[in-house]
């Protein structure tokens, strides 16, 4: 069983990859969900987690809050993206549940540290603000991670919240530049995957057709999510992005991609970029594996059975 931390600032699909994950108990032991301000501030992001796993029953999870927002700059949303709680399209009842006590970043640490060195891995679905923080607060901890799994970047895609940044990335660039230059092994998940692979009627369908109660909520607020894609590039259906994070952990068969130096840009009007030296020119050393294909099909297979499997009567 690998042990994992999630972080998250949940619109929808980050929700469905921590419930993956939870439906994943052969294979992952989730030790924690921890939230920062991204899509949304992270007043909503910290109840969206709280509401997600209230209707699965597993609030068994510790939910920690983290950083409200980067290090260096002003937080941007992406409202315009997931409506106005990073929750539209359902109306879900407000949590009961309340985060657990202790900031993000400081528990971060306490729980890589506390095991054994190469055993935690941290699936990052968010700008990587806490991450970075935690790597601040205890410079041993990108040493004792087994790896960094993270939804963030393009290349060939281009951006998606400017023209040549992806939002995770974007939100936070220093923090991503502190992840890249850590020496922590990082597996990253860009646009260029996740846009090989939409949320299909035939797709959606096959999703209504798992009986959990918690899947009628959620097929609501995909398709809330999907109307912004389909409006902006006419597909039919958008992408599901962070759930990719949580399939590779427990299918890395599924994606293709290279062993590659990825630079991030930091100044305007690039600030956000992954710089990904796809073809070694520059000769520096390979700091990610870089995944631009997915197998899409066995993809949403894995997602759905996964999402339906959350569920605890
Ligand atoms: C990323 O931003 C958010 O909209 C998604 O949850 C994903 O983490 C995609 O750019
Ligand atoms: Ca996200």
């Amino acid at each position: 069983r690998r042990a994992i931390i999630i972080d998250t600032d949940p619109s929808p699909d980050d929700a469905v990859t921590f419930l993956m994950a939870l439906g994943s108990p052969d294979e992952i032991d989730l030790l924690a969900i921890t939230t920062v301000g991204g899509n949304v501030p992270l007043h909503y992001t910290t109840r969206n987690a709280l509401m997600a796993l209230e209707l699965v029953n597993r609030t068994d999870v510790p939910v920690y809050k983290g950083a409200e927002g980067p290090l260096m700059v002003p937080l941007e949303t992406a409202e315009h993206v997931h409506g106005r709680t990073g929750f539209d399209g359902y109306d879900l009842p407000e949590p009961k549940a309340t985060a657990a006590a202790g900031f993000a970043p400081e528990k971060i640490v306490e729980l890589v540290m506390s095991r054994p060195k190469g055993t935690v891995t941290l699936a990052c679905l968010a700008p990587l603000t806490n991450i970075a923080l935690a790597m601040l607060l205890e410079p041993k901890l990108a040493g004792h991670l087994r790896e960094i799994v993270l939804m963030g970047g393009a290349r060939t895609e281009g951006g998606n919240i400017t023209p040549a940044a992806e939002y995770n990335i974007y939100a936070d660039p220093e923090a991503a530049w502190r992840v890249m230059n850590s020496g922590v092994p990082v597996v990253m998940i860009p646009l260029d995957c996740t846009h090989k692979a939409l949320t299909t009627t035939p797709r959606m369908n096959a999703l209504r057709a798992y009986p959990q109660p918690h899947i009628e909520p959620f097929y609501h607020l995909l398709i809330a999510n999907k109307a912004y894609n389909a409006r902006q590039d006419g597909t039919d259906g958008g992408p599901l992005h962070d759930p990719t994070v949580v399939a590779y952990i427990l299918r890395p068969e599924i994606f293709a991609g290279r062993h590659v130096n990825v630079e991030i840009a930091l100044q305007a009007p690039t600030r956000g970029m992954t710089v990904v030296d796809w073809r070694s020119v520059t000769g520096k050393p390979a700091n990610a594996l870089y995944l631009p294909d997915i197998d899409a099909d066995a993809y949403y297979a894995l997602v759905w059975e996964r999402l339906a499997a959350a569920y605890r009567p």
